[in-house]
């Protein structure tokens, strides 16, 4: 199950990385936004898609709730859900719950990533794929994939290469999780049964490029 608010371009690489992976299935897109761009690429793939309307975040979450009883994911997968859960939800989910962020967290939580990289002395960004917990963009990391920042750059160009790295990280994250080789035992993130680091599994550009079995001139065009 995927939730959303916006454009879609990570649930457009997940619906497209399906049949590529063969190992999970979406069975329904989430918004909470009805004018969401995700939602057409989720009726595209013949996805059924639902609505979490409402004035307060107390009646939108007892929608998802009522989804997530009758649609029982395995896995839910926060791909640009601009709305902060409640404790009663996170509490509800912490154990299958993934959301991805455009930043190498901890650095840089919140909105405004790009922008508040470019004006610091960094040399990398990214993003990063975690479970959720109670804090925002605090839960256990799963993985990162990095870039070096080459400036001048201005924070939409940095955006467009940080959302090609999503593509490539979390359909892959999934299919991982799908297939077991990822695990969450107390707040401990596993890959293969080994615990993986608290900072996550790490990728370049370039083990992204193999993981992902995508030419890597298909993806520079991107960048
Ligand atoms: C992505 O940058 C993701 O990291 C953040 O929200 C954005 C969603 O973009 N959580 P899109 O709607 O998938 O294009």
């Amino acid at each position: 199950m995927i939730l959303l608010s916006g454009a879609g371009s990570n649930c457009a690489a997940i619906l497209a990385a399906q049949a590529q992976f063969k190992s999970f299935k979406v069975c329904a897109v989430l918004s909470d936004t009805v004018t969401a761009g995700g939602l057409e690429f989720a009726r595209a793939a013949r996805i059924p898609t639902y609505s979490l309307p409402g004035p307060t975040q107390h009646i939108r979450e007892t929608a998802l709730l009522h989804y997530i009883e009758q649609l029982k994911p395995d896995l839910i997968v926060l791909a640009g859900y601009m709305r902060i859960l409640s404790s009663n939800i996170t509490q509800h989910l912490t154990q299958n719950c993934l959301n991805i962020h455009p930043s190498l967290l901890p650095h840089y939580p919140g909105l405004k990533t790009h922008q508040r990289v470019l004006a610091s002395n960094h040399q990398q960004h990214g993003c990063s794929v975690h479970f959720i917990n109670e804090s925002l963009d605090a839960g256990p990391l799963i993985a990162q994939a990095s870039l070096p920042l080459q400036r001048p750059i201005t924070a939409t160009q940095l955006a467009q290469q940080v959302k090609a790295l999503e593509h490539l990280l979390y359909p892959k994250i999934i299919h991982w999780c799908a297939t077991q080789r990822i695990r969450l035992k107390a707040q401990t993130v596993y890959f293969d049964h080994q615990p993986v680091p608290a900072t996550g599994l790490q990728f370049t550009l370039d083990t992204m490029i193999k993981k992902c079995s995508k030419s890597i001139d298909s993806f520079k065009s991107l960048i």
